[in-house]
């Protein structure tokens, strides 16, 4: 059936996930993008555009035809392992996805990509015209479909079309070596309005449309020549803060975390550091500075202890392959050095976990250690703070994060500066109960007041505003 609001995304919210029996499972997507949308899809009766993870090729034809999982609507979009290498491991995340992040990683720029990349924008723009209901709604996400906007007003000018960035978007300076960035800037155009995670991103844009495009730009609003009106502005995205706080009451969530304290040596306190296996979130600098305190005996393993999770990410990327093998070593040679029997320094876990876990081990850390180099929002950050339901727990948080600018809060460190953190690191573990608690109350406030339905309604409202010409979508309402 038609859909009255569509969502496309690279990603479905779950992957197809294969056995080691030839057979295979849906398994629950990695990353912020999903984690912040499904709650507002499940409160919705949209229809999800996006990739079941893995080739084409592997997949049995009845995969790729819509289903429901859970009371979402899919509807998949096949990648074929040459797209997947191209567009997806290539243009997406080898030349995208370093310049947005501040350059932490060599951009490669390749014409093949680039090809790839428009092939694969155009059949996700032809799937969303398919599935949207006439003057429907059509919400595209993040830097793997830039170009879906224009494409799909092509095809479809009755739609009403958002587009919502979950990376940052950078400085004019960086964003100038791309050779397509004419290109993209029409890509995104395409879109009635334009959302982003800070202002800051919005007017790095604005300006962009300016210099680049020539198009006449006043304040948030690009003025096209076919009469057409969009506007740029910042969404900062969210979490189902609801949702945390309710797993925290749940008995098993808190006997899980009572058990995660016990068998990490009791009474120790716990750091907690939890991320995507990505070169920008800055953990190898972070168990540096950690391993340092451990060293110079101003933190003792008897008494604390480092939990990282690394979520395994894009793992047939090189930067990624390389990434792995360093925190492989690092941390080998720092449980060598300075741990005791039964006492790792840092307890690492290469895996990804179901979120009542997460919620468990929020719940268990007494400190949660967020240092990106650069993070579009980071909503770890956001999560720990959602599940500190007893207005407990430090945050320590790299000023590079979108989530920077909300949780003022936070003990905030630039990831660059080993000494900073370490000093950040020692602060929030000495910290007084009544500090902790003075700044954990004011920033739950923050998040509870901004959740993710408060800012997905806030984007669709103000999309309906900018695009009145089509019918009004229903609002997401996560609560
Ligand atoms: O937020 C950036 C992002 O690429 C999202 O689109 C996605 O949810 C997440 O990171 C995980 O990345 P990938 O889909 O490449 O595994």
């Amino acid at each position: 059936m038609p859909a009255d609001l569509v969502i496309v995304a690279n990603r479905l919210p779950v992957d197809r996930v294969p056995l080691p029996d030839g057979g295979w499972e849906w398994k629950p997507s990695p990353g912020g993008l999903v984690a912040a949308l499904e709650p507002v899809m499940r409160a919705n009766d949209g229809t999800w555009v996006g990739w079941p993870g893995g080739p084409v090729e592997d997949a049995d034809p009845s995969e790729l035809e819509p289903f429901d999982a859970d009371g979402l609507h899919l509807v998949p979009v096949g990648l074929t392992a040459e797209e997947i290498e191209l567009f997806y491991e290539g243009f997406a995340n080898g030349t995208i996805w370093p310049i947005y992040h501040d350059l932490v990683a060599k951009p490669e720029f390749h014409r093949e990509w680039w090809d790839s990349y428009v092939r694969v924008n155009e059949q996700y723009a032809a799937k969303a015209a398919e599935v949207a209901a006439e003057g429907a709604t059509v919400w595209v996400h993040d830097y793997q479909l830039q170009l879906v906007p224009q494409m799909l007003r092509d095809l479809r000018p009755d739609l009403r079309i958002g587009f919502y960035l979950h990376i940052p978007f950078p400085p004019a300076e960086l964003f100038a070596q791309l050779p397509w960035r004419r290109q993209i800037l029409e890509g995104l155009l395409g879109a009635d309005l334009v959302g982003f995670q800070l202002p800051g991103g919005a007017a790095n844009f604005v300006r962009l449309v300016r210099q680049r495009v020539g198009y006449k730009t006043h304040r948030d609003l690009v003025y096209l020549p076919d009469g057409r009106t969009v506007r740029a502005a910042a969404f900062p995205i969210s979490i189902d803060v609801a949702g945390f706080e309710e797993l925290v009451h749940d008995e098993s969530v808190r006997a899980r975390a009572a058990a995660i304290r016990e068998a990490l040596g009791g009474p120790r306190k716990i750091f907690l550091g939890i991320d995507r296996l990505d070169y920008t979130k800055g953990i190898y600098a972070r168990l540096r500075a950690y391993a340092e305190l451990v060293e110079a005996g101003e933190l003792d393993v008897e008494e604390a202890v480092f939990v990282q999770v690394a979520v395994p990410s894009r793992e047939r990327v090189e930067q990624y392959r390389l990434l792995r093998d360093e925190i492989d070593r690092l941390v080998g040679r720092i449980n060598g050095d300075l741990g005791r029997i039964g006492r790792p320094a840092i307890s690492y876990l290469h895996n990804s976990y179901p979120r009542a876990e997460m919620a468990a081990l929020y719940t268990a850390a007494d400190i949660m250690v967020v240092t990106p180099f650069r993070d579009g929002m980071n909503l770890v950050a956001k999560e720990y703070v959602a599940c500190r339901v007893h207005d407990d727990g430090a945050l320590v948080l790299s000023e590079f994060a979108g989530a920077a600018a909300e949780l003022r809060q936070a003990w905030l460190v630039n990831p660059y500066d080993i000494n900073g953190m370490k000093a950040a690191l020692l602060e929030a573990y000495h910290a007084d109960e009544k500090d902790l608690t003075r700044r954990m109350k004011a920033m739950r406030r923050t998040i509870q007041r901004h959740d993710v339905a408060a800012w997905a309604d806030s984007f669709l409202t103000e999309l309906a505003e900018v695009a009145p010409h089509t019918k009004s979508p229903r609002q997401a309402r996560g609560r």
